[in-house]
């Protein structure tokens, strides 16, 4: 088959790759020619694991190209994927812009029959919007039929999260479109779940909103269990084990980040709120979320007096590890706050120091690694849980430091082992 994809972030060039391996043809539109360019020499713009070698190889093969023209990209297509940001507006609502203006481009450019799928999180209705769009543009002769295929992947496990989804969503009113998306679709092993694109729509909020509600369950356990004395890791392990729950999600820690649960949680609350249903339930995970951040610092201030003078080695900026993305990522908050409470920060992140110097202020310091970071440094304090923190030689670490303070925000390390070494540790949720 011969697809589209407009926008080529995370989502829509991880896909597009994908789909172009799987033997089809691939047509990904961007708007910057300079970005253009560089994904035709090959340069995914985005850190993957194993994006670069997948785009190379399609390129190569002849399937996958790139383009600035919506038309080069649709009149070929049987089906055109909209892959592009839906952040949030201020009242947290989802910015649908760059989506109507996708919509409306390829309305210009519809030529024959096409399938236009919304694959970027959109609010239920959002389908019936971009058809009307597409139907105000299109030129006489030419038709199409809307789906929503929401996209579930993983930054960092990207492609095996295409390739073997635990599902696919296929939304859509029209036989011809289902058909057609299901056969696309065969090689991929997800189970398909056949819907219409409402209810499609919906699946996408409702499962990020499960999730979010997952981790701020564990940290709202995480607090309590540190005033009851309880181990949170031994807690939520005796409760996992339930298969009725499972471990999954269940990992206490900052708090969620990344370009996804926060504004999908922000959305589905204001999504309800527009239909007359007060979402309390996400209101209070969203809170939550925000009390992970603020407990981490509040931890480190109990232990100093006071932040004034000292100097916070900070290991991880990534809102996860093995990405580079740094959208509404928990280290944001951490730094500013500790930052403004009069501390001085070192940072080292893996993969995502230059993002995060476009986003942190002036006065963080970057270091080339974990031990330079530390070096003179009053307390680390872990972020990201990059496998590379997890295997430190913290007798090296602890050579450079100034003060032997380790505050654990993911629970990494084993307390009695870091202890052993001389350190103070604080963990999450845990003595
Ligand atoms: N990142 C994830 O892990 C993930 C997972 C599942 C779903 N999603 C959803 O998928 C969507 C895309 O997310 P992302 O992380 O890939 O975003 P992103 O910001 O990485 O990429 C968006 C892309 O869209 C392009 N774009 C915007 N407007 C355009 C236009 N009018 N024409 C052509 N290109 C345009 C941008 O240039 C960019 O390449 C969002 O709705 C997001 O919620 C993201």
């Amino acid at each position: 088959m011969t697809i589209a994809f407009i926008g080529h972030g995370y989502v829509g060039l991880v896909t597009a790759a994908v789909f172009a391996d799987l033997g089809n043809t691939v047509w990904v539109v961007g708007r910057t020619k300079e970005k253009i360019e560089k994904l035709k020499k090959g340069d995914p713009l985005i850190y993957e694991p194993g994006l670069t070698e997948l785009v190379q190889r399609n390129i190569g093969a002849g399937r996958l190209h790139f383009t600035l023209d919506y038309k080069e990209a649709v009149a070929p297509s049987n089906v055109v994927f909209i892959a592009v940001g839906t952040p949030s507006k201020p009242n947290g609502e989802a910015d649908l812009t760059s989506v109507f203006a996708a919509a409306e481009e390829i309305g210009k450019a519809l030529v024959g029959y096409k399938v236009v799928v919304t694959k970027s999180t959109v609010p239920p209705g959002t389908g019936k919007k971009v058809s009307e769009i597409v139907n105000t543009f299109k030129p006489e002769g030419s038709s199409f039929a809307i789906a929503s295929c929401p996209e579930f992947l993983r930054e960092g496990t990207g492609l095996s999260d295409t390739m073997h989804p635990d599902r696919v969503v296929i939304g859509t009113n029209s036989d011809r479109a289902r058909d057609i998306l299901v056969e696309l679709h065969k090689p991929i092993d997800g189970k398909n779940v056949l819907c219409n694109v409402e209810t499609a729509e919906l699946i996408k909020y409702a499962s990020n909103s499960m999730l979010a509600t997952k981790i701020s369950f564990a940290n709202a356990i995480s607090f309590l269990a540190e005033k009851v004395g309880a181990d949170v890791e031994r807690v939520l392990e005796g409760v996992g084990l339930d298969k009725r729950i499972g471990r999954s999600f269940l990992y206490p820690g900052v708090g969620y980040g990344g370009s996804c649960f926060p504004k999908d949680v922000k959305a589905l609350i204001a999504i309800a709120g527009e239909y007359g249903y007060d979402f309390s339930l996400l209101k209070a995970v969203h809170k939550v979320n925000n009390e992970a951040r603020e407990n981490f610092v509040a931890k480190m201030v109990r232990h100093f007096g006071s932040l004034k003078g000292k100097r916070i080695a900070v290991l991880g900026l990534a809102f996860k590890p093995d990405t580079d993305d740094m959208r509404e990522a928990p280290s944001l908050d951490i730094i500013a706050s500790l930052l403004d409470k009069g501390a001085s920060v070192t940072v080292f992140d893996p993969i995502a120091t230059e993002k995060a110097k476009l986003k942190l202020p002036k006065a963080v310091v970057y270091a080339k690694d974990a031990y330079e970071a530390a070096k003179d440094a009053d307390a680390v304090a872990v972020i990201t849980e990059w496998n590379e923190f997890r295997q430190l030689d913290l007798v090296r670490l602890a050579k450079g430091m100034k003060n032997l303070v380790l505050f654990d925000g993911r629970n990494i390390y084993e307390p009695a082992v870091v202890r052993n070494l001389g350190f103070m540790y604080y963990g999450i949720g845990r003595m």
